[in-house]
């Protein structure tokens, strides 16, 4: 009895939360995700779990909806490109007017902030980029980071996501020597961070309605806390930390910073819910 109890309400609460969906499509979808392949490190779930529950939060806060990922959109888009894979799903069958990714090694720090959609009037794509290293050099590393964007729901983002997905198949074979010879500095291997870059250097027409956002951290490097002791950045990004896949030998100082942000996060959120 007790068991039908609550696979009845399991039931119910997926039901209202699809009628929910059908009724009001908000304005932002924010979209995040894991590997498919299990983590090779201890704290690997435990940091994934604590990620999604974040975005849920910030979703809860705001009135929007979200996306947790955690298969292989497409089996010829391995790692960071299945990210690629899912936004073009995405933009093909959301309604939102904005998705907004994050990767799962980065924190929604600040729970009250706001983003500031009008700033992006007549801009489809916003991320954090230096336009020096992006544009003059087309510097993948120090000039963008993929790891958090908005991409606003339109032909040209779902046309500037197919040329960042042909770069990822595996039969794209000419575009990854391509980017080989343009990316003097290739270290880690060709990721969508790379294609990223190549693209919006190389098309006005993707340039042109990408809006680079320095004015706050909306993908601000955990690296900084360091250094900015009291800092409340909107989001913090853990990159290079890996601790699901564990290729990183600075897992506990990465720890104990994602555990004072977390906390951070989770007790301004516990203030301003309802
Ligand atoms: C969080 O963001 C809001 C809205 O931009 C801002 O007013 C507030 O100062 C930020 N909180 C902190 C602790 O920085
Ligand atoms: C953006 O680039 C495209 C392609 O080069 C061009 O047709 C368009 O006029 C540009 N728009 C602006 C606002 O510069
Ligand atoms: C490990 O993480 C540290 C801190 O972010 C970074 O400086 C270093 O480059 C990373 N090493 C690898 C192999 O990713
Ligand atoms: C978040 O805060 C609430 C209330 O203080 C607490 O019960 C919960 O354990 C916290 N969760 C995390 C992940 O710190």
């Amino acid at each position: 009895m007790l068991i039908l109890f609550f696979l009845h309400r399991f039931l119910a609460s997926f039901y209202v939360k699809e009628s929910y969906a059908e009724s009001k499509t908000s304005k932002l979808l924010i979209a995040t995700g894991i590997s498919p392949k299990p983590c090779k490190t201890s704290i690997g779930d435990y940091v994934n779990l604590q990620s999604f529950l974040n975005k849920l939060q910030y979703s809860e806060l705001k009135g929007y909806e979200s996306e947790f990922n955690a298969i292989q959109v497409d089996r010829e888009m391995n790692g960071p490109w299945n990210k690629v894979a899912l936004i073009k799903k995405l933009l093909k069958e959301r309604q939102n007017e904005w998705i907004m990714w994050v990767d799962s090694d980065a924190l929604i720090v600040n729970m009250s902030f706001d983003i500031p959609f009008d700033r992006y009037v007549g801009y489809n794509l916003v991320i954090w980029g230096l336009d020096d290293l992006l544009y003059k050099k087309g510097d993948p590393f120090n000039g963008i980071n993929t790891g958090v964007f908005l991409i606003r729901n339109c032909d040209w983002s779902r046309e500037f996501i197919e040329l960042i997905d042909s770069f990822g198949k595996k039969d794209g074979r000419i575009k990854e020597d391509l980017l080989e010879k343009y990316l003097n500095k290739y270290l880690w291997g060709l990721f969508e961070q790379n294609a990223f870059c190549y693209v919006l250097k190389n098309y006005e027409i993707y340039k042109n309605k990408t809006f680079l956002e320095t004015t706050y951290d909306l993908n601000g490097f955990w690296k900084q806390a360091f250094h900015k002791l009291e800092w409340n950045p909107f989001i913090l990004h853990f990159a290079g930390c890996q601790f699901c896949s564990g290729s990183n030998n600075s897992l506990d100082v990465c720890l104990e910073k994602w555990n004072y942000f977390n906390r951070k996060a989770n007790e301004t959120y516990e203030a301003i819910k309802i």
